[in-house]
């Protein structure tokens, strides 16, 4: 059931910028105009603010900076199922979180939110900064019920459309380093980390982490990593929408997973992928364990491998590793 903050944040969204009277939202939740009052006194401590007009009724005037759930939730609202949605101001990582709400029987598909993180994690077990709360920490979880071997390109696929909603929302033209890279300008301005727990022959769950660098600025990060590091503000010179990115990523990264559990993703993939890889065509050193290879990258096989042609001979193919641009 929706609380009456959020009918009443909808209603005063709907009715921007008019005025929406008092009785108005009274009645709509069924109770007296001083407990409307009250719950927009809720409303004010979460950071919204109002102006209310004598006979007119009250309007929003001020919103709460960074992510906000209710607002997330507001623009979710048109969707015909329900997101379910887990918002912590902190936790440690989002994808722990996942992990141990599975472990509880929450019902998947579910999403879970933190403005901060303590212990957030990359791939090869580096840190994810997390400090700044204007960015997103995301987690996607899944119950899939397909064949491990199906997941070679889950990340890939995950990538691609991801650039391709924020290419569409900020206007810019941002790129996936493979496997879990965003990019943009030559900086990372996000990564993505896909964990999996594997029974016999199924995956039993799925957890999709994604943080992305929104409005926290790339000197927010420690100096070792601000100069590599860049967020959609810096992009795009302006402060990004963070509530209405993460409604649309929701909804992409939802739809994108329903595609490919069905297997319809095969049909856009390699377009898709081929629009947003960095590295076709270029330069690259690839790091596996003690191992160093350097050639041309030429694109990725079906099973979402890497493909890079040395100074002779074919291609060879690597399903992990580090890659950086030898000459970017
Ligand atoms: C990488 O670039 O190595 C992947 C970084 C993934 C970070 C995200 S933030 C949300 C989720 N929770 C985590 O602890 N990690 C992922």
């Amino acid at each position: 059931m929706n609380s009456p903050e959020f009918v009443i944040l909808c209603e005063l969204l709907e009715g921007d910028p008019n005025f929406v009277s008092g009785s108005a939202l009274a009645r709509k939740l069924g109770m007296s105009r001083v407990g409307v009052w009250t719950h927009m006194g809720k409303l004010r401590a979460q950071g919204f603010e109002f102006e209310a007009v004598r006979r007119r009724g009250y309007r929003i005037s001020g919103y709460p900076p960074g992510i906000n759930p209710l607002l997330v939730q507001a623009c979710l609202k048109s969707r015909p199922k329900p997101v379910d949605l887990l918002w912590l101001a902190t936790v440690d990582s989002t994808n722990e979180e996942a992990e141990r709400q599975l472990a509880a029987g929450r019902a998947t598909p579910f999403v879970v939110i933190a403005r901060q993180q303590s212990l957030g994690r990359g791939r090869f077990g580096r840190v994810w900064h997390s400090e700044d709360t204007a960015n997103l920490y995301a987690s996607f979880v899944f119950r899939p019920h397909l064949e491990p071997g199906r997941m070679t390109t889950f990340t890939l696929w995950m990538g691609a459309n991801l650039c391709d909603l924020v290419a569409n929302f900020c206007r810019i033209q941002p790129g996936i380093k493979w496997p879990n890279d965003l990019y943009f300008d030559g900086r990372k301005l996000g990564g993505m980390l896909t964990e999996a727990r594997i029974d016999a022959d199924q995956i039993r769950d799925l957890v999709f982490g994604l943080g992305l660098n929104v409005n926290g600025p790339a000197r927010s990060l420690p100096p070792s990593l601000a100069q590599q590091a860049t967020a959609l503000v810096e992009c795009t010179g302006r402060p990004v929408d963070i509530n209405r990115l993460t409604a649309a990523i929701i909804g992409r990264v939802l739809k994108a997973y329903e595609q490919f559990v069905d297997g319809s993703h095969r049909n856009t993939f390699a377009d898709l992928w081929n629009r947003y890889d960095l590295l076709r065509g270029k330069s690259v050193a690839l790091v596996q364990g003690p191992r160093r290879v350097v050639g041309i990258a030429t694109g990725i096989d079906d099973e979402g491998a890497l493909l890079i042609r040395g100074e002779h001979g074919r291609p060879q193919r690597f399903s992990a590793g580090d890659v950086t641009l030898e000459n970017p």
